[in-house]
């Protein structure tokens, strides 16, 4: 997202303090603290302008809500949201994701939410995606062992990297749609992408990954085991074909009946 320097953002940042953590590290491995309770906390990454984590605040008064954005002229509008609806279950950080180890400890983080993510379209940019091996890596340190991160895109090339990036690095993938709006998932939240892009039409693709700390198990699950070719829900695949973890999947059996739409590709369940 670019955006011109807004003008007064200091100060109009101090006026945010009450949401703001300026100084994160302090936090670290203490942040039930900041909240005051034991309620499971709750990370955006890449909150933008605040839609979606103050709408959450909203609506789940008993989950604790931290956003990260990197860029200030950004997070100021998502905290002024925060502090004009006087909420008080969610906090800012102005940070890069990659210091999310630094201010995070082990297992402190029960869910990650990471919406319409930069896609770094060049391949020599994939490291700046927020869905690379480098970031699930630091995701798996900060994660509860069940803990889930909830990806949604417009993008389906970011879409089709980040199902083989999170296979790869072992997470359990559920709920997988290629349309988020016209799926049975009732508990959506809109981002302000995510209203843009579906007003013009623009099928979203959802997932939800689940990272479980195979280190006690003798054996970790086969790649397969991962992807729950039951639970895809979709009506309009974008993909001539998925490959995840180098498996084509234009080979999937098709679930449920076919429909001219689906091509014989995944299909609806009944
Ligand atoms: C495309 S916007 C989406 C904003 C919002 N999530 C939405 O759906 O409306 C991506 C946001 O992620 C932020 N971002 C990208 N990489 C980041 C990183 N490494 N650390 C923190 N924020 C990041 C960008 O600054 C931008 O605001």
């Amino acid at each position: 997202m670019r955006m011109r320097k807004k003008k007064n953002l200091a100060p109009r940042m101090e006026k945010c303090e009450s949401v703001w953590v300026k100084n994160p590290q302090e936090y670290k491995g203490g942040w039930k603290h900041l909240f005051g309770n034991d309620n499971p906390i709750h990370l955006e990454i890449g909150c933008g302008k605040g839609a979606f984590i103050t709408g959450m605040a909203k609506k789940y008064p008993n989950i604790n809500f931290l956003a990260v954005e990197k860029v200030e002229d950004v997070i100021v509008m998502a905290m002024e949201k925060a502090v004009e609806s006087e909420l008080k279950n969610v906090y800012f950080i102005d940070i890069n994701a990659e210091e999310l180890t630094d201010i995070f400890a082990e297992g402190e983080i029960e869910r990650i939410y990471l919406n319409f993510s930069d896609p770094w379209k060049k391949k020599k940019q994939a490291k700046r995606r927020l869905t690379h091996k480098n970031f699930l890596d630091s995701y798996k340190k900060i994660l509860k062992s069940g803990g889930y991160i909830w990806f949604k895109t417009d993008n389906k090339d970011m879409f089709e990297f980040s199902l083989n990036s999170f296979a790869e690095e072992n997470f359990k993938l559920e709920n997988i749609t290629f349309d988020l709006h016209s799926s049975d998932f009732k508990d959506n939240v809109m981002t302000e992408y995510e209203r843009r892009f579906s007003e013009v039409g623009m099928p979203i693709y959802r997932l939800e990954a689940v990272y479980l700390d195979w280190k006690d198990k003798r054996e970790k699950p086969n790649i397969l085991d991962k992807l729950p070719l039951d639970k895809i829900q979709s009506v309009k695949l974008p993909f001539d074909k998925i490959s995840i973890n180098k498996i084509s999947f234009d080979k999937i059996p098709v679930i449920g009946k076919k429909t001219e739409k689906t091509n014989n590709v995944p299909a609806l369940k009944e």
